[in-house]
């Protein structure tokens, strides 16, 4: 146990050094490609920008492609894109054209919308607070709130705007988390979804195979510290991203880092890229974020926040967070998984979570050799995946064009 505190305290020592080294507002070592509202024009495709205030006061920024190079005229049915944690919406566009399920959507004529969820890069605004003087108050949410209040707000706006009374939906990682969430506590929102379709489908680190997680996990006193220093944004682009481009200067250690991180071969050796993907990730999350999913992980469960015994008392009136009931979860869905994901325990999932979710249309497993978390995102080849997603997104939608041209060789 004292051991245990020292290693803690040396550690947010060291971190918090770090953070204080690279605090800056300019992003450090950047890259070429810059931010969604650089980009995504610099690769010739339209982008707007929609703003939703969420029902407790969150500004969300939604981006939205409206169309692809050759797809102006033609009838679009919405897709809605949700990002992990730690991410933005550049998730979707990253890899560029013809290698990312934002761009490539698009192209196959739909209308793309790429949602950000409250507290990273493009959504730190609220009616009331201030995201940087208020922190304790703007960064007191975890992914319950995100599916309780922002998935909604977006669903909302995206139905409003297009006139469409059902949506696409695709999430990574913690978005398939949210999505779960809200389609437990607020069940009526499964019917404006046409399909869930689940990437590398987290609902909670419990059995992880990743070592840095691990240690985190057993690290929670860690986490508690931080809370004591007032710790309650983290990974922000300008501190930690600054200091990633920093570690990224040398290719051997760059390269280390994104194994550390989750990623295959794939990417590794392509300092552009990695420079690139850096300017972007991290994006921001809230301390409490993460607890949330350590505590499901110690616990094993997947739950409401848990409060301690008088906390929940007084938020749940039970001593326990009470279950998000998964039964309630009524979208078609489709998950895709892979083995060597590090955030994704397969069995898990698929003899806990899928039994309990009614409506599971398909089960497909992604079948490159170590693909891993972040491979979703970044990977240069995952071409067999990405045309897994169109034909289901198509068949949702009821559209068969004769063929995906832009996905082929
Ligand atoms: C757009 O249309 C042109 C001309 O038909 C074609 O050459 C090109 O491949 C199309 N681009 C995409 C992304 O579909
Ligand atoms: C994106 O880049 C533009 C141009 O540099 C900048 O004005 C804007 O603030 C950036 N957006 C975010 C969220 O960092
Ligand atoms: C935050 O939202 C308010 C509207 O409530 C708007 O007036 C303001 O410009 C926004 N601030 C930023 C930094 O986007
Ligand atoms: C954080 O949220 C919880 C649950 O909504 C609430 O009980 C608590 O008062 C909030 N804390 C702060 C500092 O706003
Ligand atoms: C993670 O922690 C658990 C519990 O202590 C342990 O059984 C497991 O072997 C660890 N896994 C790894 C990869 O470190
Ligand atoms: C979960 O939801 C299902 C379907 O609505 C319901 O039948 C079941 O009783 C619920 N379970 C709990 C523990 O509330
Ligand atoms: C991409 O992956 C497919 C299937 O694994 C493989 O056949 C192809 O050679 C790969 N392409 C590149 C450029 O690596
Ligand atoms: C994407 O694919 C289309 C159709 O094959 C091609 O015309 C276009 O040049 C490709 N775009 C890029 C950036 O490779």
């Amino acid at each position: 146990m004292k051991k245990l505190v020292i290693a803690s305290v040396i550690t947010l020592i060291f971190l918090s050094i770090l953070h204080k080294t690279f605090d800056s507002d300019s992003l450090l070592f950047g890259s070429k490609i810059g931010n969604m509202t650089e980009y995504v024009p610099l690769l010739g495709y339209p982008l707007e920008n929609h703003y939703v205030e969420t029902e407790d006061g969150y500004i969300l920024n939604l981006h939205r492609i409206p169309y692809g190079i050759n797809t102006s005229d033609s009838s679009r049915p919405p897709v809605l894109l949700m990002h992990g944690l730690l991410s933005s919406s550049m998730d979707w566009i990253m890899p560029g054209p013809n290698k990312s399920l934002g761009l490539i959507l698009a192209d196959a004529g739909y209308d793309v919308w790429l949602g950000n969820n409250r507290g990273n890069t493009y959504s730190r605004n609220h009616t009331a607070w201030d995201a940087d003087r208020d922190k304790e108050r703007f960064f007191n949410y975890s992914y319950h709130e995100i599916g309780v209040y922002d998935l909604p707000a977006m669903i909302d706006e995206v139905l409003s705007v297009t006139g469409h009374s059902k949506l696409t939906y695709i999430g990574f990682s913690e978005g398939f988390t949210s999505f779960l969430v809200m389609g437990s506590i607020k069940p009526r929102y499964n019917n404006k979804i046409l399909l869930m379709n689940a990437l590398a489908p987290v609902t909670n680190m419990f059995d992880v195979t990743s070592i840095p997680i691990n240690l985190t996990a057993r690290y929670s006193l860690v986490l508690q510290i931080a809370k004591k220093l007032k710790w309650f944004e983290m990974f922000t682009p300008r501190g930690f991203g600054n200091f990633f481009r920093f570690i990224c200067r040398n290719q051997v250690f760059c390269d280390y880092f994104f194994k550390m991180l989750g990623s295959s071969n794939q990417i590794l050796g392509d300092k552009d890229y990695q420079l690139s993907i850096l300017s972007n990730f991290p994006a921001g999350m809230s301390l409490k974020q993460i607890i949330h999913y350590i505590q499901g992980s110690l616990q094993g469960t997947f739950a409401a926040f848990d409060y301690g015994p008088n906390g929940n008392l007084a938020q749940y009136g039970q001593i326990t967070p009470p279950s998000y009931n998964l039964s309630e979860v009524s979208s078609p869905m489709a998950i895709y998984y892979s083995e060597s994901d590090n955030l994704v325990n397969s069995r898990t999932l698929l003899e806990t979570v899928v039994p309990q979710l009614p409506n599971m249309l398909e089960i497909f497993h992604v079948p490159y050799p170590n693909f891993n978390h972040l491979d979703y995102l970044w990977a240069r080849n995952m071409t067999i995946l990405l045309q897994k997603v169109i034909k289901n997104v198509n068949k949702a939608n009821k559209r068969f064009p004769k063929t995906t041209s832009s996905l082929k060789k």
